[in-house]
């Protein structure tokens, strides 16, 4: 006997081309599913891997706001009708499982939505409700909306607010049509949302690779390079430093000025934006980044690592439309403390590659500068040094902000206030870590004792890192070339 056998269909209604079901719940006959759906509504494997994969989080809820990302090629080619499916197997098995076992008194909400076109178009809802409770009278406490954005329209996660009310509103006005005395007060239009998990169906990111062909004795070897697009902009980084880079670095290079630099290094300790800076730059100049690691040239066979790192520069001598990046460039140790012959060549190689006249843009970052080929940092090669240190007050406050958007949390000024005072010398990426976990501990809220519970995981050694700041700005002040400073001072940063 399949599910369905074994749910009770109490009405079957058609209403346009939905129809609207009434079904209780195999395992839990305690509440009641209305279900809305198109008629021509059918499952696709598709639709079920996609139940599955939200299910997995309302099984074991440990957040309030889940955004849940699913990559594929193939949902742009697959009709909606079909990806709607996933609304059933979610209202009758996720959302009473969910709701029997955390939150027994109240409902869940699901839908499908189709952002392929150019309005949001739900196509399946459904509410689960308990027996005997009057629908429309309670705002759900679960709420799991599948979205289809082949073109990535929701760039904000407050968007679930937004997409909420459209949900609410057309299950309910739908439901009108077949329960009469259905009234909804206004207050309902924002979810309880306790648990939201939003998944978003997106084309899988194209990450295209340079292929590059070695020959080898009788054989050709062939390396791939990922080439990605930046996911950070200039809007990003610290303004102080914005417009430095946009006058030094930026603006020169999009002009095709012969003044423009040709490399620019980023030096600053763990976490505090480096590749992110070197993202947003490749942003700003409209470009693709081809990352150079060594684990993807680095060849245990002798003589074949300068082999293959000479080709792979070879074929980047041409590419304008990237910049190529060597992200954490401590495994290029200098000629003056490498004794390893290879890693003298590499060298070597590399310093000759960014002699080339006709190369593209190399970034580098490093969070140890002394290592580095003094001959690397030289104009002509390597133009430009970028210094990052701690961030100040006023950026700390524009990573929390920023963060806070992206996790889909609100937090008010006085919050803000909290989080940009706790945060001395913290680095972006432990702001980062810091609101995740208050808002792990909050439920999806962030409020000051999340707040002082979260504070209190991080161990941050201020003389430390006061006393890095310090070296920062001593390298800054001792350095020979041109120089992009981003050190705040102390006062500044606490
Ligand atoms: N401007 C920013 N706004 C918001 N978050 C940021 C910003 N800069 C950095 N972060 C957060 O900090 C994390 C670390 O940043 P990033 O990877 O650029 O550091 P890094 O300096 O390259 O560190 P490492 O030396 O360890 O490679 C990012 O993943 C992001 O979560
Ligand atoms: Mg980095």
């Amino acid at each position: 006997m399949s599910a369905v056998d074994r749910c009770v269909t109490i009405v079957s209604h058609t209403f346009g081309h939905l129809r609207i079901y009434s079904l209780t719940p195999p395992k839990y006959q305690r509440y009641r599913v209305i279900l809305i759906e198109p008629y021509e509504s059918i499952p696709h494997y598709l639709s079920l891997k996609i139940a599955f994969r939200a299910f997995k989080y309302l099984y074991k809820p440990l957040e309030a706001n889940i955004e849940l990302r699913i990559r594929s090629s193939r949902f742009k080619n697959i009709a909606p009708l079909k990806l709607a499916y996933s609304v059933y197997p979610l209202s009758l098995f996720a959302l009473p499982f969910f709701l029997a076992n955390y939150e027994p008194n109240w409902q869940g909400l699901v839908a499908y939505i189709d952002y392929s076109g150019d309005e949001a178009s739900i196509y399946s809802s459904a509410i689960v409700v308990r027996r005997g409770s009057r629908l429309g009278t309670q705002k759900p406490t679960a709420f799991v909306v599948i979205v289809n954005d082949p073109w990535n329209k929701l760039t904000d996660k407050r968007d679930v607010d937004t997409l909420f009310k459209l949900v609410w509103r057309f299950t309910i006005t739908t439901l009108k049509s077949y329960l009469k005395n259905v009234m909804i007060p206004d207050s309902l239009q924002t979810p309880r949302r306790k648990f939201t998990v939003l998944v978003r169906l997106l084309p899988k990111r194209e990450t295209e690779y340079l292929e590059i062909r070695v020959p080898e004795a009788h054989d050709v070897i062939t390396l791939k390079i990922p080439v990605k697009s930046p996911e950070w902009s200039v809007d990003d980084i610290p303004s102080k430093l914005r417009e430095d880079l946009l006058t030094i670095v930026i603006r020169p290079l999009i002009q095709k000025a012969n003044y423009a630099p040709r490399g620019v290094l980023i030096v600053g300790p763990p976490g505090v934006g480096k590749t992110v800076t070197a993202e947003a730059i490749a942003s700003a100049l409209n470009l693709r980044i081809a990352e150079i690691r060594p684990s993807l040239y680095r060849s245990m066979w002798y003589g074949m690592t300068e082999k293959f790192l000479e080709y792979t520069l070879k074929t980047l001598k041409r590419r304008h439309d990237i910049v190529v990046l060597l992200d954490d460039v401590d495994f290029l140790l200098g000629r003056h403390v490498s004794v390893h012959e290879t890693h003298i060549s590499e060298i070597t190689i590399l310093l000759r590659y960014l002699q080339e006249p006709q190369r593209p843009l190399v970034i580098m970052t490093t969070n140890a500068p002394e290592l580095l080929d003094a001959a690397i940092i030289r104009p002509g090669r390597i133009d430009v040094t970028v210094v990052m240190g701690y961030p100040d007050k006023e950026m700390r406050r524009v990573i929390a902000l920023k963060c806070a958007k992206r996790y889909g949390i609100e937090i008010d000024d006085s919050l803000l206030d909290t989080i940009v005072k706790i945060t001395r010398w913290f680095t972006n990426a432990e702001i980062d870590a810091l609101i995740r976990l208050a808002a792990s501990k909050g439920e999806g809220k962030i409020t000051e004792e999340s707040l002082a519970w979260a504070r209190q995981k991080f161990n941050v050694n201020e003389r430390w890192r006061k006393s890095i700041q310090d070296q920062l700005r001593w390298f800054g002040e001792n350095f020979q070339g041109i120089l992009i400073k981003y050190v705040p001072k102390d006062t500044e940063v606490e």
